[in-house]
């Protein structure tokens, strides 16, 4: 089906569930959002929910985790109440990401240094349930090694800076976190860490990131639900299969 079977695509859903939860209704369903991006060729679903239940809500994860036959990515704060539902649907992946309630969307990655010990405690229940741990990490040397020494068998690579920077049309400063995140990626995998990135990625952007030969998952969301008002979702997720494909060929 998808020749670049090495770089699986992640298709995240939350932001079906903001406008559905902009009127109050059940539609449109994330549900059914899930089983078009399986259907178009998405090797996984992500799913964050948040302290807020600003889209995704509790409910949402045992509906889209019955529904699809692929795996479920779920993206989540450190927190104790995270763990619980974690612990309780033992999702393929977890991804804990930090979140602030102000922010508009996860800003920068998450400061593993700062908070090791209780990291190393938080995630070992997680895994110890066959959760596969992934940390959403800024492309820092320091964060990757305390990723690492914690225990996380993934580290995926916050994008949205260079997204950003090639947005804002700063191309010198863009390729410099460019080359941030290829090293950074290369040092993950070299600590026996599988390497997965994201954030803020489009068509325009996902080449570069799609290139590096360690990145194995690439998680986008928002552009690809965005997109789907003009091209339709499975027509949004087939292009940028392809656009991710040719990059890794
Ligand atoms: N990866 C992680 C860890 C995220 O938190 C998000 C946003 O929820 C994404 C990937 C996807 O980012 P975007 O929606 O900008 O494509």
């Amino acid at each position: 089906m998808n020749a670049g079977k090495n770089l699986r695509l992640g298709v995240n859903i939350d932001h079906v569930a903001t406008v559905r939860n902009a009127r109050g209704s059940s539609y449109p369903d994330p549900v059914r959002a899930a089983l078009i991006s399986q259907e178009a060729g998405a090797d996984g679903i992500t799913a964050h929910l948040r302290e807020d239940r600003r889209h995704i809500v509790d409910q949402d994860i045992a509906s889209i985790i019955e529904a699809i036959n692929i795996p479920l990515n779920f993206e989540m704060a450190a927190t104790d109440e995270m763990q619980k539902i974690a612990l309780n649907h033992t999702p393929h992946a977890v991804c804990i990401v930090p979140e602030k309630r102000e922010e508009r969307t996860t800003e920068g990655g998450l400061d593993v240094v700062k908070d090791e010990y209780n990291l190393a405690q938080y995630i070992t229940p997680l895994r110890e349930k066959g959760c596969r741990v992934s940390i959403f990490l800024a492309a820092d040397e320091k964060q990757i090694r305390a990723a690492s020494r914690i225990g996380a068998q993934v580290v995926e690579l916050h994008t949205g800076a260079y997204c950003d920077l090639h947005y804002e049309k700063k191309f010198e400063e863009r390729n410099a976190e460019l080359s941030r995140l290829t090293e950074m990626a290369s040092l993950a995998h070299s600590l026996g860490l599988e390497v997965h990135a994201g954030h803020g990625l489009t068509f325009e952007t996902v080449s570069p990131i799609a290139e590096l030969p360690e990145v194995v998952e690439l998680n986008i969301g928002h552009f690809l639900i965005g997109e789907s008002i003009f091209l339709g979702l499975r027509e949004a997720i087939i292009k940028m299969r392809e656009l991710m494909d040719k990059a890794r060929l």
